[in-house]
């Protein structure tokens, strides 16, 4: 399944490992995706029968199988317990991927995702040579919109109405991250305010 790709077991960080997901990885996705806070961005509801996570699971591994897209299972070092997900919809021809990412609530705010997506994001540039990396966050979502500033994600501007889920549209903030604009080490270089590309909106803190 996962045959298309280089190597997708990566060693993200003392701390992390970011491995394929697979089809028993369901239980889990179905404990973190029924959380409505994780759910609360998404367009998607929160799932409330297990049949719903085997779905999305097979999915996730179908666009990897198809060359569209890779999730990872993003599982601690120690334990391999599964923590969350991270991952791309690749557009080859292109360059270009949108990042996808949750983690279980218990284990926000530990930087956590910043590990796992500084080695995602080295992945998607070194292995698949990808040039741009995009990601939609919802106008409200500080939390997704500061950890992509602290990765060095630009905002590139808001599209409106962008989409229609659970009764509404939705605004979402577009921030890019340019292969040429990564430094290496840049997750770990918290805190330094980034200039961004000139001729681009400045604010992209959430
Ligand atoms: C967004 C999410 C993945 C963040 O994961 P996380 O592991 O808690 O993030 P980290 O601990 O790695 O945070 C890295 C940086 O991001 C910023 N950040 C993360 N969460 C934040 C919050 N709630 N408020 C403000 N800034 C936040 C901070 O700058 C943080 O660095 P610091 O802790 O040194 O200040 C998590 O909140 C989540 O799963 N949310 C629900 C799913 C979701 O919205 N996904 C994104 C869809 S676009």
């Amino acid at each position: 399944m996962t045959a298309p790709f280089p190597h997708l077991h990566l060693p993200a960080t003392a701390r992390l490992r970011l491995r394929p997901l697979q089809a028993s990885d369901a239980q889990r996705i179905f404990e973190i995706w029924s959380d409505p806070e994780v759910m609360r961005f998404y367009d998607v509801a929160p799932l409330t029968r297990i049949g719903q996570a085997e779905d999305v699971v097979a999915r996730l591994m179908q666009d990897t199988a198809e060359r569209s897209g890779v999730r990872w299972a993003i599982v601690s070092a120690s334990e391999g317990r599964l923590l969350g997900t991270c991952g791309f919809r690749l557009n080859f021809a292109f360059r270009s991927a949108s990042l996808g990412f949750e983690l279980e609530r218990r284990f926000w705010r530990q930087g956590l995702m910043r590990e796992a997506l500084d080695a995602a994001i080295t992945y998607a540039y070194d292995r698949l040579g990808m040039n741009r990396l995009q990601a939609t966050t919802d106008l409200h979502n500080h939390a997704s919109t500061a950890l992509l500033a602290s990765l060095g994600f630009v905002e590139e501007g808001v599209m409106r109405q962008w989409g229609y889920w659970k009764g509404a549209f939705h605004d979402v903030r577009l921030l890019s991250l340019i292969r040429s604009d990564r430094q290496p080490g840049a997750a770990r270089q918290m805190n330094q305010p980034r200039q961004p590309p000139a001729g681009r909106s400045g604010s992209n803190a959430g």
